[in-house]
């Protein structure tokens, strides 16, 4: 009998640690979208890789003082964003001139950052890591710091079967978490899919045509933007003195466009815009019903919105809006803070 319950043990033993090695990364395709941006080199050991990035995700050392993680701007249940502030605060309490953007649907993104700044997933988590607003880290530092860490080592080895950590293969540990935060489980995901027993409201349905009249052109479905960059008709902050693309390109003609971000969960990822000048989302609606009168500052796709929408109307959208809400996606533990030993 004993050895019997050895022989399981051991056969149990051996099944979990196969199981960890086979089981797959949770980033998933869903049926209803479009063609992947991100090409996945992907092998058996992806859920490690995913593990790996999240325990990057959520831990302080990755900043200066080991005070700062991603997670202290991009929390999980408001979308991956931050809600208490405008523009970001990050190490010393250092404030920044933008408003994190929510991390949804990542690998469908051409472009990353409001200007469009970063052209690669693989690329991005230098820019918070070195940005002295953000975790003020000297990337020379950090690779010392991780390196010297058995912890990290055997996980880097583990899941790239390379213990030395060098820049590429720490962002790409990173960007293997942020690229599965998949989210395509809205009521609005489950209307389009046809799912039992789901349906619009009559009010929702309203909401839905006035969407697509007014506002899907640029938050296209289903990914709810078309990674463009356009102006919505927000003045210059005088403060920031913020120009969005133009930064990057110099081109006059790109002087205040913003990529367009996608509305994904948008009940929970307030405040609003680049700079987080709006606070609800009520007001956002008010914004763009205030267009027609006077306002140049838009794209074409704006033009559309002759006079103000009526206050039935205003409510129809707010009430579609929130069908874009997911809490599966909100609350996946998968995403949450990673628990185990460190
Ligand atoms: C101090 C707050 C702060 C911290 C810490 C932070 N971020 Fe961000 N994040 C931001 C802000 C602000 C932006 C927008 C930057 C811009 O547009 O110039 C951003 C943008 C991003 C984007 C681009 C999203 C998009 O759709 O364009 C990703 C991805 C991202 N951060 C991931 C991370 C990761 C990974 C970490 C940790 C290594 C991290 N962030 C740490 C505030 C922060
Ligand atoms: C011309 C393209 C365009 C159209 C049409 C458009 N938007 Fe936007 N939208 C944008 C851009 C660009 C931003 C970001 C602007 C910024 O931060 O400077 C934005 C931002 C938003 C935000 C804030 C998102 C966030 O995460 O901060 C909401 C909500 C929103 N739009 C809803 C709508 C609704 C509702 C409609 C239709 C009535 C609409 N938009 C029509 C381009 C557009």
């Amino acid at each position: 009998m004993r050895i019997l319950n050895l022989v399981l043990f051991f056969a149990f033993v051996s099944y979990s640690f196969v199981a960890l090695l086979t089981e797959k990364h949770p980033f998933y395709v869903p049926k209803h979208f479009p063609k992947l941006v991100y090409q996945f080199k992907d092998v058996p050991q992806g859920r490690l890789r995913f593990e790996l990035g999240r325990t990057l995700f959520y831990d302080p050392a990755l900043s200066r003082d080991s005070s700062i993680s991603c997670a202290t701007c991009h929390l999980q249940y408001t979308g991956f964003t931050h809600i208490d502030h405008p523009v970001s605060h990050g190490i010393d309490g250092r404030i920044g001139t933008r408003n994190s953007p929510v991390m949804i649907n990542l690998a469908w993104n051409k472009f990353f950052h409001w200007d469009g700044g970063v052209a690669h997933l693989n690329a991005q988590a230098i820019n918070p890591i070195t940005n002295p607003k953000e975790m003020d880290m000297d990337i020379v530092e950090l690779l010392k710091r991780l390196n010297n860490s058995p912890f990290y080592r055997q996980r880097f080895y583990a899941a790239f079967g390379d213990s030395v950590i060098t820049t590429p293969l720490l962002m790409r540990g990173i960007a293997n978490f942020s690229v599965a935060l998949v989210s395509a489980n809205s009521k609005y995901d489950k209307v389009i899919l046809k799912e039992e027993g789901v349906a619009f409201s009559e009010q929702e349905k309203r909401g839905y045509d006035l969407f697509k009249k007014y506002c899907n052109a640029c938050h296209t479905e289903p990914l709810f933007t078309s990674h463009a960059f356009k102006k919505n008709g927000l003045e210059l902050d005088p403060a920031f003195k913020d120009f969005g693309r133009m930064t990057i390109t110099e081109r006059k003609a790109d002087s205040l466009l913003f990529k367009i971000p996608t509305l994904r969960n948008i009940e929970f990822s307030f405040p609003y815009m680049h700079d987080g000048r709006i606070q609800k989302l009520k007001d956002v609606i008010e914004h763009y019903s205030s267009l027609p009168t006077g306002n140049k500052n838009v794209s074409k796709e704006l033009k559309k919105i002759k006079k103000p929408f009526s206050e039935e109307q205003k409510k129809d959208l707010l009430a579609f809006l929130k069908t874009l809400t997911d809490k599966e996606f909100l609350y996946n533990k998968d995403f949450s803070f990673p628990k185990g030993e460190r």
